[in-house]
């Protein structure tokens, strides 16, 4: 029998202090649910609550189970939602799930039932009429929105490439690499196709943290801001469209980098940003007044985040300030964090990239070993964090970082 609720009644049995009664559930018989009551006269408040507590415990255990199993065909019917254009119909009006098959050339039967587990997951509504329109989740499904990239990376090679999720448990190298046989960044550089649908898809969140760091942030007039593992640029535009006295280098690889301009002609800050192709493990870019790093860190294990950093810090004068975005796990100094976004996360970090989520003392201490300082950290939207350091006395080696331009880079 199964703890199922239960009761006090202070009227009843009033001369022995009421009467209490425990609930329990047994199991079906003869097709018959049955019940178990167990009462008697008194009031025992602590028996009541641990019982109330179990019972609230033991049936929700299977279900929150069934629902955790069944997480990746959530993530699976709203990439097919994506794959076939269902959210870019819905976007035009509201259509029945019949209109929608026939638009995405699908089965109506099997897109009608689709259309029913969407609206369970909150991606559209149903209206009057049989009718469906995309909630405000589904408008972020559409084609023109970088989360229908972001959907498509992880309903596509890094859904595939979790098959292998155990391997990188047992051995701690990347899933991705045991599916593919490269590591993602060196896959994405021979596929100039999926690097784009990458590059796009890092808008989705960037683009949710990057007004609010260019307006809030001191970036001051003149001063070069130099986007380090920049994608496609979007961070660094926000920052010169709006501060219009300062400039930016975008540097990335290669095949990232050399997309970076063409890709967008504002002429508002078009003369104050330029793109540098390079490898962050070697030479950064020198003469920066504010270096980045967004959303790099997270992707390397914690000897090659000190390569970057000290890449950065050889190439940043006294006056430089380093700003790292990253989400935080919790930490012992700094309270915990909602680890809703960043556990999670760190299991996307374990299969694909090689990297790692970090609490803020594990960045002070990669920050530390670079020769950095870290002095502030500043909460952004979605869990972000802007991590404030600036050159220690001496750089990482001992000395001073020269803040020299690097020969060998040429902005385009
Ligand atoms: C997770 S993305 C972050 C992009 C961007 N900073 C943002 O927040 O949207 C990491 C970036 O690091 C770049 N990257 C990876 N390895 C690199 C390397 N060795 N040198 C320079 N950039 C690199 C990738 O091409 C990619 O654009």
């Amino acid at each position: 029998m199964v703890p199922d609720g239960g009761g006090y009644n202070p009227h009843q049995d009033v001369e022995s202090g009421g009467r209490s009664v425990l609930y329990f559930r047994a199991p079906v018989r003869e097709g018959l649910p049955a019940r178990f009551e167990l009462t008697c006269a008194g009031h025992y408040p602590d028996v009541l609550a641990a019982h109330i507590r179990s019972g609230a415990e033991a049936p929700g255990a299977p279900t929150k189970l069934l629902s955790i199993l069944a997480g990746h065909w959530a993530a699976r019917a709203v990439h097919v939602a994506v794959e076939i254009g269902l959210c870019d119909v819905l976007g035009q009006g509201p259509l029945t799930a019949g209109d929608v098959a026939q638009q995405t050339d699908c089965d109506p039967a099997a897109v009608d039932r689709l259309l029913r587990y969407l609206t369970h997951l909150g991606v559209v509504r149903r209206l009057g009429e049989n009718k469906y329109s995309n909630t405000p989740l589904g408008a972020l499904l559409r084609a023109d929105s970088p989360f229908s990239d972001l959907t498509r990376m992880y309903g596509g090679e890094f859904y595939d490439a979790w098959r292998e999720f155990a391997s990188a448990v047992r051995t701690g190298h990347t899933a991705f690499s045991h599916k593919y046989g490269v590591e993602h960044f060196d896959y994405f550089a021979e596929r100039p196709t999926t690097a784009r649908t990458f590059d796009r898809s890092m808008q989705a969140v960037t683009n949710l943290v990057a007004d609010e760091l260019s307006r809030t942030f001191p970036f001051p007039a003149g001063a070069m801001v130099v986007d380090i593992g920049g994608g496609n640029g979007t961070l660094l535009r926000a920052i010169l469209r709006e501060n219009p006295e300062v400039s930016g280098i975008l540097f990335d690889r290669e095949h990232v980098s050399c997309n970076a301009v063409a890709e967008h002609e504002d002429a508002s800050y078009r003369s104050r940003f330029s793109s540098v192709a390079g490898d962050f493990f070697a030479e950064v870019p020198g003469s920066g007044d504010i270096y980045l790093l967004s959303r790099v860190l997270h992707d390397w294990n914690d000897e090659d985040c000190v390569r970057i950093l000290a890449a950065c810090r050889r190439a940043c004068g006294a006056g430089a300030e380093l700003l790292v975005l990253e989400r935080l796990l919790p930490d012992a100094e700094t309270g915990a964090p909602d680890i809703s976004l960043t556990a999670p996360w760190d299991m996307q970090m374990l299969a694909i990239t090689g990297g790692r989520e970090r609490t803020r003392s594990e960045y002070g201490t990669l920050l530390t070993k670079a020769g950095f300082r870290l002095d502030e950290v500043r909460p952004l939207p979605v869990d972000m964090n802007v991590l404030v350091a600036v050159p220690a006395a001496a750089g990482p080696d001992g000395q001073p970082g020269s803040g020299v331009p690097s020969p060998g880079f040429r902005a385009r």
